[in-house]
């Protein structure tokens, strides 16, 4: 009885497998925040970073902001190739938009305007449609109120 072929074949195999997943995985998209804490002052505007990496054009995905310490609520919700403001928080309303120019590139980030100390927390950037398995990202915001001194 022979051996070698069947341990030959396992070697195979799992060469294969490890191989297929690791093209996989370093093929696959995923959703990017920030490297850094973000830090606003009070008044200020802030960009939430999220992007996709690799980048892929993200115009025709499903963008969707929500504020994580507010059950979720919508911050910002881009679909159909445009802003939809269904369901927005009002506390959010006419200080958020997307950069419409980024967005081929997968840069997905979302800027606040005037921000507020009641601003403070985490973002969620989530991606429903895209084909990952890392959808989403969390954004902590940190709001600094401005000083006199
Ligand atoms: C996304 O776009 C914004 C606005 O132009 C820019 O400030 C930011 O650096 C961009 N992010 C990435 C990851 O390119």
């Amino acid at each position: 009885m022979k051996t070698f072929p069947t341990s030959a074949a396992w070697c195979f195999g799992i060469l294969f497998i490890s191989v297929s997943l690791i093209t996989t995985v370093s093929s696959e998209v995923q959703v990017v925040g920030p490297a850094d804490k973000v830090v606003a002052l009070a008044g200020d505007d802030v960009i939430l970073p999220c992007s996709l990496k690799p980048s892929v054009n993200a115009e025709g995905m499903i963008v969707e902001w929500t504020e994580l310490n507010q059950k979720a609520a919508n911050v910002h919700l881009y679909r159909d190739r445009r802003d939809s403001y269904e369901g927005q928080l009002p506390s959010y309303k006419g200080r958020t938009s997307m950069f419409k120019e980024e967005l081929k590139n997968g840069n997905v980030s979302l800027k606040l305007t005037r921000v507020t100390l009641s601003d403070a927390g985490r973002y969620r950037c989530f991606l429903p449609k895209l084909n990952s398995q890392v959808k989403e990202t969390t954004v902590q915001l940190f709001v600094d109120s401005f000083s006199h001194s």
